[in-house]
């Protein structure tokens, strides 16, 4: 398998205009001179779609939003539509990330909604799913999930799955600074690229980014390794030099 890696920011909660402007204009200007086919994307707060639409146009950086709406429009009050983001130039849309699973209680069936709305608005939904430290030490990893990404897939048609991102993303690894080791990340992404195949031969080839802690020091050797596609970045994208260190990486 061959195909360019991916490399996407999220920025979570954190940014103000001013370091907004500065954060995205070097990693806009740094990411012009990256060798190699690397596609690099930022998820933005949604108040600042339309700063990254002025900043990124016409870049080689996407941009998209942290999560969407499971609905297009109606009395949603705090949500936003996944064609709303589309509006401002956005074209990736995170979903079902463990700080939105754990925190707002995003049930499967919340998450895959949510990936559908985002494919019919013509998003690419990046699919975070993840096991807590508990369930990594009682050996239950693989179901937990094998059973968040299989509830995602059972509402979407084969050529609607091979459309999708999927990001492995430990939470005992998000923002604690103890990435997996890249032998841990790849045996998952490995299971999770069985379970792809199983949809069909068109998902086989879906991007399977991993997240937590990933660094500069830590990004090539993930990266190496067969069916790691890049990476999901939170506290190092929001560093240019970091950023661009581990797009270089890519
Ligand atoms: O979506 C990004 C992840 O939650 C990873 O965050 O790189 O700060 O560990 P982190």
């Amino acid at each position: 398998r061959q195909q360019a890696k991916r490399v996407v920011g999220n920025w979570k909660m954190h940014g103000r205009l001013a370091e907004n402007a500065a954060l995205l204009q070097s990693v806009a200007q740094g990411a012009a001179t990256l060798q190699g086919g690397v596609q690099v994307g930022v998820c933005v707060p949604s108040p600042y779609l339309a700063q990254a639409q002025t900043l990124l146009s016409g870049t080689r950086v996407g941009y998209g939003v942290q999560d969407v709406s499971a609905y297009t429009h109606g009395a949603y009050t705090g949500e936003v539509a996944a064609e709303m983001a589309v509006e401002f130039g956005a074209t990736l849309a995170i979903v079902g990330h463990s700080e939105r699973r754990a925190y707002h209680r995003e049930s499967a069936e919340v998450v895959a909604a949510k990936t559908q709305r985002a494919l019919h608005a013509r998003l690419t939904p990046i699919v975070c799913i993840g096991e807590t430290l508990e369930e990594r030490e009682a050996g239950t990893t693989e179901q937990v999930i094998g059973a968040q990404l299989d509830a995602v897939l059972a509402v979407l048609s084969v050529a609607e799955s091979a459309r999708i991102v999927v990001a492995y993303e430990p939470v005992w690894a998000i923002g604690t600074g103890r990435s997996a080791t890249a032998e841990q990340a790849q045996e998952v992404h490995a299971f999770l690229r069985g379970r792809l195949a199983a949809k069909g031969a068109a998902v086989a080839d879906v991007p399977l980014l991993y997240g937590g802690s990933v660094k500069p020091e830590n990004a090539e050797e993930l990266f190496r390794q067969k069916d790691i596609d890049g990476g999901l970045i939170g506290g190092a994208s929001l560093k240019s030099t970091d950023f661009l260190a581990i797009c270089e990486a890519a």
